[in-house]
C-alpha cells in the first residue's frame, strides 16, 4: 500500500488557497492516487458546527481564549475521524488550513503565548505533521476584496490582518524544509506553475 500523504495550504484571507488546492488535489490524481480535501475548522459534524459558532459575526463577545480552544476542539476532532484515518489508508490529504493558521491567528494576530498553543497543538494532533506546507501571501487589501462577505475573523481590524500575514512569513522562515511560501500576487498561471513544481519536486 501507498504511503499517506498530509499536505496543507496556509494565507492570510483571500490568498487563492482554494484554487491551489484543486491544482495539488489534480497532480495526485493524475497518479492515481485517493486524495481527500478538507478544511479548518471543520470536515466533521462537530467541526463544522464549531466552525459556525468561530465564524459567526453575531458572536461579538467571544473571548481570545474561547477561541483557541474552539479552533484546537475543532482540530482534535478531525485530525481523529478524518485525517489519521485516511493517512492510514494511504491516501493523499490535503488541508485548507492547520495548525499553523492558530499561531499565526491566535499567536501573532491575538498575541496569545506560543508555547501554549504549540503544547495544546501537541495533545491536539499528537506527532502528526504536514510533510509539504504552502503559504500563499497576498497583501491584506487585496485579500480582503477578494473575500466577498465578512465573517467574524475577516472583521477584525487591518493590523491584526497584518501582524497575521506576517506571522506566516515567520513560521516559514523557522520551518524553511516543510514551508514555501509562495507570492498569491502573481498572475495566477504563474502562481499555479510554482505550486505544481514544488509538489513535483518533492512527489516526482
Ligand atoms: P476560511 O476557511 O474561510 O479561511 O475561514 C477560517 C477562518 O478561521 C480564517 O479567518 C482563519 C481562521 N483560523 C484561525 O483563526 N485559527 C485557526 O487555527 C484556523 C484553522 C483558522
Amino acid at each position: 500500500m501507498k504511503k499517506g500523504i498530509f499536505i496543507t495550504f496556509e494565507g492570510a484571507e483571500g490568498s487563492g488557497k482554494s484554487t491551489q488546492i484543486k491544482n495539488a488535489a489534480r497532480f495526485f490524481r493524475r497518479k492515481d492516487r485517493s486524495v481527500v480535501l478538507l478544511r479548518e475548522p471543520g470536515g466533521t459534524k462537530v467541526s463544522e458546527a464549531i466552525r459556525a459558532i468561530l465564524l459567526d459575526k453575531r458572536n461579538k463577545k467571544l473571548s481570545d481564549a474561547t477561541e483557541l480552544f474552539l479552533y484546537l476542539a475543532a482540530r482534535s476532532q478531525i485530525v481523529r475521524e478524518k485525517i489519521l484515518p485516511a493517512l492510514k489508508k494511504g491516501k493523499v490529504v490535503i488541508c485548507d488550513r492547520f495548525e499553523d493558521s492558530t499561531l499565526a491567528y491566535q499567536g501573532y494576530g491575538r498575541k496569545l503565548p506560543f508555547a501554549l498553543i504549540r503544547d495544546m497543538n501537541r495533545v491536539v494532533r499528537g506527532t502528526l505533521k504536514p510533510m509539504l506546507t504552502f503559504v500563499l501571501d497576498v497583501d491584506i487589501r487585496r485579500g480582503l476584496q477578494r473575500g466577498g462577505r465578512y465573517d467574524r475573523i475577516e472583521r477584525e481590524s487591518f493590523s491584526f490582518h497584518q501582524r497575521v500575514r506576517s506571522g506566516f512569513l515567520k513560521l516559514a522562515e523557522q520551518e524553511p524544509e516543510r514551508m514555501t511560501v509562495i507570492d498569491g500576487s502573481r498572475p495566477l498561471p504563474e502562481v499555479s506553475r510554482l505550486v505544481l513544481e514544488k509538489l513535483k519536486s518533492v512527489f516526482g
